[in-house]
């Protein structure tokens, strides 16, 4: 049986106007009818799956549980976190979790905030990596890589594994590489990007986590030590968890590891990291346009728009990414939305 962990704290930053602190990426219906949460969720159907456990912001709470109510997921579990000290902790406090609720289950850990379009083969791949988990490995799934992003991790193939199915060892793993190496990378044809997703047993990841950051193992620990169970919450010790340091799992853990193996991923995966990458993957018109909302445009294509309390028509626009909102409005070159997050700072940095 599979436990899945949700990571659901991020911020979603640079899909601003419409991602905000109250409502982030994951709790949005960017594509299609259901949210990514509930869509991530949705995507375990048909896996020998426990119910899962989601962990977030305390600050969303009320947001993630009647999000999970909305899809008939009643006995999910949903850790709350006092701040966001970013995924090695969020995990450790889940697999800390997951040992008091069944015996060293094998986590699933998924984000909240990816599109997968072909869901049989996002299923065969951990089907896979379930094998592979079982045996104490830690596992990732690898993305066949299109471009030098440097917002992802890299992932060095090494030998195969077996001749059963396709999964590797990983030879390296490296965190958001500098432009030049993820070129190099990219042109080497022997890596994958990380997809952010992973599979291990919860004694494994944390006694790797024990190994290399026995300061974040110890404050997770402590704060799951006193958990103040409410009805619907696990809630862990804030002052411990304040203390816990900021780590994201890809640098705490996976980098440093020589138990990962990666499973290749070929199932239309994409983090909707912007707008142009919801771009990439909506369904377009004739001019290569995504309209989404109350929109009109003549003479416009290859642009963006999203309108959403009242009408917005462009003319002879190209390329450009418009998005309306009750109290904000963006409008960005379409090859710069990787900057959205600057406006974000500068109004935080403004209040
Ligand atoms: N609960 C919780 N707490 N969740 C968090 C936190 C936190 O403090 N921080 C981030 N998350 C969630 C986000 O909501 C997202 O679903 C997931 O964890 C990954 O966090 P990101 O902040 O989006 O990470 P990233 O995009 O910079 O990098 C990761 O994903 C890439 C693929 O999208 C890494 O794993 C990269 O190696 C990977 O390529
Ligand atoms: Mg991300």
């Amino acid at each position: 049986m599979i436990f899945p962990v949700v990571m659901a704290g991020g911020t979603g930053s640079r899909l601003w106007p419409l991602s905000r602190d109250l409502m982030p990426k994951q709790f949005l219906k960017l594509n299609g009818q259901q949210t990514m949460l509930q869509a991530t969720i949705g995507r375990l159907e048909g896996l020998d799956c426990s119910a899962p456990l989601v962990i977030c912001n305390e600050e969303h709470r009320f947001i993630a549980a009647e999000q999970l109510r909305q899809i008939h997921q009643l006995d999910h579990n949903i850790i709350l976190e006092p701040v966001g000290r970013n995924t090695a902790p969020a995990i450790a406090l889940a697999a800390f979790t997951a040992v008091k609720k069944a015996q060293d289950p094998l986590l699933l850990v998924l984000a909240a905030d990816h599109v997968i379009a072909q869901n049989d083969y996002f299923q065969t791949a951990v089907r896979q990596a379930t094998v592979l988990a079982e045996q104490g490995l830690l596992v990732t799934f690898g993305i066949v890589p299109v471009s030098p992003e440097t917002g992802y991790g890299y992932i060095r193939r090494a030998s195969k594994l077996n001749e059963q199915f396709s999964a590797y060892k990983v030879g390296q793993f490296v965190e958001k590489p500098k432009r030049e190496v993820a070129e190099q990378y990219l042109a080497s044809g022997d890596y994958y990007w990380n997809s952010g997703m992973f599979m291990f047993r919860a004694s494994v990841y944390l006694q790797q986590l024990k190994q290399f950051r026995p300061d974040i193992y110890a404050a997770c620990e402590l704060a799951m030590g006193e958990v103040n169970p409410d009805l619907d919450f696990i809630r862990v010790n804030s002052d411990a968890f304040l203390a816990c340091p900021d780590d994201s799992v890809d640098y705490a853990v996976m980098e440093k590891t020589d138990a990962a193996v990666v499973v290749p991923l070929d199932a239309g995966w994409s983090d909707v990291g912007s707008w142009s990458s919801l771009w990439d993957i909506s369904p377009k018109d004739l001019q290569d346009n995504v309209h989404q909302g109350d929109v009109l445009s003549v003479n416009s294509t290859g642009n963006f728009v999203l309108a959403e309390t009242c009408l917005v028509a462009t003319v002879g626009l190209e390329n450009t990414v418009v998005v309306q909102t009750k109290d904000a409005v963006l409008v960005a070159a379409k090859d710069q939305v990787q900057n959205v997050k600057a406006v974000v700072q500068q109004l935080k940095a403004a209040e």
